[in-house]
């Protein structure tokens, strides 16, 4: 059995120039781990509090080094000398050191990261890649696969430069392609859309994730571009692909409707529902996350109920990765996937327990990144070896997107080798 040695938290940069927080973790057998922890933008209402420093003198309040220091002094030395295998352990006591329901006290960005770090340090101590240590140690699958990969191609709402509404316009490979097929399917959409970007004199610049931020009319007409971009492909709409739409209606929710620019008066809620069965009737979208507000739980119920048998409808800041919000979204039938994002919740346990949840209703489970992410590749094992049926790592370009994309081509090609006989 391998024992912790040392944890060391530092404040690093996130992809959009924000700090977040980096924790080291060695071990007596030698080995040296580091794991960061992404944030959003577009957060939910009901996620886990990220600690901020709110010092306007430095990185505009946005430094984290009350929880770097909450890591170098509190949560460090109470992992020390543990075995990093005991995940489960060592989490339940960052989540009491912390003790409060939010993780408000010490940080969800502190003790994550010390939890990520412990998972790694976990398989390392091992000698396994990440994704096979998940894979042996909590079963929550039979085989091992790469999930569908999610590329948001064109970015809105408040990933974009005010001009689409839609956070994320989405092209998802059709499920018969393996993930050598669908990255090449990612990489031409994505250079094709820029190419018909320039041919019709449009903006191609980007936006926080790296996806096309073009001036359109309305969000509509972004499906028409995409449309056209697969024409201009080897690819079939509706045949190798089709799209989806990451709403985040939370921030397009005002004053009791949602604003969107397709029409002059903002949306109610049963209009908003009929916008998205004609995107689904005209564009094929079969993804349709966060599609109402956080606290619209009728509208969620009613969209499942009716178009659930064909479409995803998955909860991001409606569920936050939150075993208590899931069990009611259960309950309600208020959905049937769930986007899963490690640092709404705070620990790796937590998370694998509400995607053990998530499974066992019998929903889709997306692994999916952050807004302001790091070179960290983390996620990417987690989606492999927790059994996500869909990951979104945002577009294929910019290095801290790139990262996981890479990684998953490293796991396809180990997967893709004959296994030794068991
Ligand atoms: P965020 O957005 O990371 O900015 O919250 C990502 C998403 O909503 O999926
Ligand atoms: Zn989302």
């Amino acid at each position: 059995m391998a024992s912790i040695q040392g944890v060391y938290a530092r404040e690093i940069l996130d992809s959009r120039g924000y700090p977040t927080v980096e924790c080291t973790v060695w071990l007596d057998t030698g080995h040296v781990v580091v794991a960061s922890v992404p944030s959003g933008t577009s957060k939910g209402k009901y996620e886990a509090t990220e600690l901020r420093d709110n010092d306007s003198s430095r990185m505009l309040g946005r430094g984290v080094l009350q929880a770097v220091s909450n890591v170098n002094t509190i949560l460090g030395p109470l992992v020390i000398g543990r075995d990093p295998t005991a995940q489960a352990d060592i989490d339940q006591i960052l989540i009491q050191a912390d003790g409060t329901p939010q993780k408000s006290k010490l940080g969800s960005n502190a003790i994550l990261a010390v939890s990520l770090a412990v998972c790694k340090a976990g398989a390392a101590s091992l000698g396994l890649p990440i994704y096979q240590y998940l894979f042996q140690q909590y079963r929550v699958v039979e085989n091992l696969n790469i999930p569908t990969c999610i590329y948001s191609l064109i970015n809105g709402g408040e990933h974009g430069a005010d001009n689409l509404d839609i956070q994320e316009f989405q092209v998802i490979p059709a499920s018969y392609m393996d993930y050598a097929s669908s990255l090449n399917l990612g990489i031409t959409l994505y250079q094709k859309l820029e190419e018909v970007l320039i041919s019709k004199g449009a903006i191609h610049s980007v936006g926080l994730v790296g996806g096309f931020t073009p001036n359109l009319y309305n969000n509509t007409d972004a499906f028409e571009l995409l449309v056209e971009t697969t024409k201009a492909s080897p690819y079939t709409f509706a045949q190798d692909l089709f799209f989806g739409v990451d709403m985040a209606a939370s921030a397009l929710f005002e004053a009791g409707r949602y604003v969107l620019k397709d029409k002059s008066q903002p949306y109610s809620s049963a209009e908003l529902f009929e916008f998205y069965t004609k995107l689904r009737n005209l564009y094929q979208v079969f993804y349709l996350e966060d599609p109402f507000q956080d606290d619209d739980w009728s509208s969620w119920k009613q969209l499942t109920a009716e178009l659930g048998a064909t479409t995803a409808i998955v909860g991001d800041s409606l569920l936050v990765t939150n075993k208590e919000r899931v069990e009611k979204a259960i309950a309600e039938r208020a959905c049937n996937a769930i986007a899963i994002k490690p640092n709404e919740i705070g620990t790796l346990t937590e998370t694998i327990e509400v995607i053990k949840l998530a499974k066992s209703a019998g929903w889709q489970v997306v692994m999916s990144h952050r807004s302001g992410e790091t070179n960290d590749d983390l996620i990417a094992d987690l989606a492999v070896g927790l059994g996500a049926d869909y990951c979104k790592f945002g577009p294929p370009n910019r290095g801290e997107r790139v990262v996981k994309y890479n990684r998953l081509l490293q796991i396809f090609q180990d997967l893709s080798q004959p296994q030794p006989a068991a």
